[in-house]
């Protein structure tokens, strides 16, 4: 096995610290809504998964041209670096993009130059997965997806993110069949805040290998036993459950239930900049909240490698 960690769960996007919100905004000629960092950051305690997103898709504004999408990619490369990530696949939402008319071509210019050069500069393996955004129409995810491949765009996958309840896989299973025709991997959030039947369904109508959180599959005994007899990996992250109210507190996160369990489960950032740190500061809040040992945080370092698109 590889020497370090596997960061399985993080969006690029939610990577986006406030500073950098700043720089860029200055760089592109932005007005930001905000006096200044504090009042920016005073804007970070979420109700549920919307009342993030809504935070997150406003931030994106700054970012307009391929430099930047390279400079926050730059970034976080370099904080993954000091916590012991030597392979990242990461998120992007295109969709995100496009709907506020930056043209895909600058998300993926951007972003795959930061990740050529990845193992020089940083020492890490990296590799993009586009998302669906599932809350936006199902024909622009075609177009999307579709316009990805024209590019010939250096994806290792696709997945779905996005508000979860009332959007569920099923709307998507055509274009994920297009990926799977592809040879794309396939990957999907599910059971974050959606109900057991969204991981069902990411498994059956999408071909999902892995499953985004999943953490409410353990909800369904028999859902839970067909995660394990197929050893199929949940990316848990915890706190992204606990800054959107999934899960009470780190103290009460249901990680070592989902290890008892024998599900596949590895621990990962989700939005570092948002939810307060990055997968080594999860790491080390989970460890102070339930006592992990540190045979447990092996066999969460050897599961990120397992489930690794590798
Ligand atoms: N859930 C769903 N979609 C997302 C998330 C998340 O935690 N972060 C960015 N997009
Ligand atoms: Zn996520």
């Amino acid at each position: 096995m590889p020497e370090g960690l596997a960061e399985l769960h993080v969006h690029i996007e939610g990577t986006l610290e406030p500073e950098l919100i700043f720089i860029l905004a200055e760089r592109n000629g932005i007005a930001l809504p905000y006096r200044d960092l504090d009042d920016l950051r005073s804007r970070y305690a979420f109700d549920d998964l919307q009342s993030f997103l809504d935070l997150y898709y406003a931030n994106m504004a700054v970012l307009r041209t391929a430099e930047d999408f390279a400079d926050l990619a730059r970034a976080y490369f370099a904080r993954a670096a000091r916590a012991g990530v030597t392979r990242a696949e990461f998120f992007f939402d295109p969709q995100a993009h496009t709907a506020r008319g930056v043209a895909v071509h600058e998300v993926v210019a951007g972003l795959s130059d930061a990740v050529a050069g990845a193992r020089r500069e940083f020492g890490i393996d990296a590799a993009m997965i586009a998302s669906i955004v599932r809350d936006r129409p199902v024909p622009e995810a075609h177009e999307v997806f579709g316009e990805l491949l024209r590019l010939g765009a250096p994806i290792i996958g696709l997945g779905l993110d996005s508000a979860e309840v009332g959007y569920p896989p099923s709307l998507f299973e055509d274009v994920f069949a297009r990926a799977r025709a592809e040879g794309l991997h396939v990957t999907a959030h599910a059971g974050e805040e959606g109900p057991p039947e969204y991981v069902w369904q990411a498994l059956d109508l999408l071909g999902a290998e892995r499953i985004d959180h999943g953490i409410r599959s353990l909800e369904d005994p028999a859902l839970v036993a067909r995660l394990v007899d197929e050893r199929i990996p949940l990316t848990v992250c915890p706190f992204s459950n606990v800054r959107l109210r999934a899960v009470d507190s780190l103290a009460e996160h249901p990680l070592r239930r989902m290890l008892a369990e024998g599900l596949a489960v590895s621990v990962h950032s989700d939005d570092p900049a948002y939810f307060g740190g990055y997968v080594d500061d999860n790491l080390v809040g989970l460890t102070d909240a339930l006592g992990l040992t540190e045979a447990e945080r092996e066999v969460l370092r050897r599961n990120s490698w397992d489930a690794a698109f590798l």
